[in-house]
């Protein structure tokens, strides 16, 4: 399976997914700066991942001497949309604080949370299996896979999990512009664990739900506010409208470090709007007028009512409510 993040003797080697699937090269990172222009960039994306990278962040920059607190806004005011982020830096202080500034302590934390993101993406794709079906055709959106990750992946932890259970599954690939996260990296992972996949462009889901040719949509997620309301790529909620016109079930599949319990509705996510360029361009290439007006949102809300399930570490849930009191039980 492809590493996104590779920890070794105290440097942070991060693949960089710029470049994928055409050149397989990692970026070493040997400061907080580092890490924090990494994440910038998308040299790492996808919530999970940015969190456990800014865990190593952290580790990096305490070596370097810097204070705990220019470590922490450093690396939180890289993106905004993913709480996994903020979640992995609040992990980080408080291990920093317990342990009253143990470096050692903070690295094997960090190593510690690296583990269990891909301990609990397994348990992810285990749960995924109560919704999958033999011979089901399922689409996905953006990149939630091990690449996203620390590794397995979330919504592809689950098409991972049914292929390991033998079940048969064919996977449509939305290419997801403007980033074509889809396209480059879903598509790679896909083919290079050897499940069937087909790429589509992203007007093209609907035509496919009205032949029948979807049986359910698993997606990723960034933050998951308290009443279920979901960031995720841009282009999920219109998905999401189109399965519910044509009574598909869409599923968000996320770690519980993705659900961010101090906000009450998908209003309160901040979204990230990211470079013009990126519309006005595919790679390199320029394919509309150079100085064109371009609205470039990176993500969107679902609302609640619109998900059919949370796929968890902790089992599949139909609402935020049931994961709170299954957590609190
Ligand atoms: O802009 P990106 O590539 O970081 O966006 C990633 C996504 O939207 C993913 O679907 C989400 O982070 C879930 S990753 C397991």
């Amino acid at each position: 399976m492809v590493e996104p993040i590779i920890w070794e003797n105290g440097v942070l080697k991060l693949l960089d997914q710029r470049i994928l699937p055409h050149e397989k090269r990692y970026v070493e990172c040997n400061t907080a700066e580092n890490v924090a222009n990494a994440i910038k960039d998308m040299v790492v994306r996808g919530a999970p991942a940015i969190g456990v990278t800014a865990a190593f962040g952290v580790v990096l920059g305490l070596k370097e001497g810097k204070n705990i607190d220019e470590i922490y806004s450093l690396l939180l005011n890289t993106r905004p949309t993913a709480v996994n982020l903020k979640w992995a830096l609040d992990k980080m202080k408080a291990a920093y604080e317990y342990a009253e500034g143990n470096i050692d302590f903070v690295e094997e934390s960090a190593v510690k949370l690296f583990e269990r993101d891909i301990e609990y993406n397994r348990m992810i794709g285990k749960s995924g299996l109560q919704v999958i079906k033999d011979g089901d055709n399922i689409l996905t959106h953006c990149n939630a896979g091990a690449l996203a990750t620390a590794g397995y992946g979330t919504a592809l932890g689950v098409l991972r999990a049914a292929k390991e259970a033998g079940l048969n599954i064919h996977v449509y690939v939305d290419e997801t512009r403007p980033y074509l996260q889809g396209a480059r990296l879903t598509a790679f992972e896909l083919m290079e664990e050897g499940i069937s996949c087909t790429l589509i462009c992203d007007n093209m889901p609907g035509f496919l739900m009205k032949q029948k040719k979807i049986d359910k949509i698993i997606v990723g997620a960034d933050r998951i506010a308290k009443n279920g309301d979901t960031a995720n790529k841009i282009g999920t909620y219109q998905l999401a409208v189109l399965a519910y016109f044509h009574d598909i079930p869409l599923y968000i599949a996320a770690p519980i470090s993705t659900f961010d319990f101090s906000i009450e509705c998908g209003d309160d996510i901040v979204i990230e709007h990211r470079n013009p360029d990126e519309v006005r361009k595919v790679g390199d290439k320029l394919i509309a007028p150079e100085n064109v007006n371009v609205y470039n949102p990176a993500f969107d809300v679902t609302p609640a009512n619109l998900i059919s399930g949370f796929i968890t570490e902790f089992g599949v849930f139909n609402s935020v409510d049931e994961i709170l009191n299954k957590i609190n039980d």
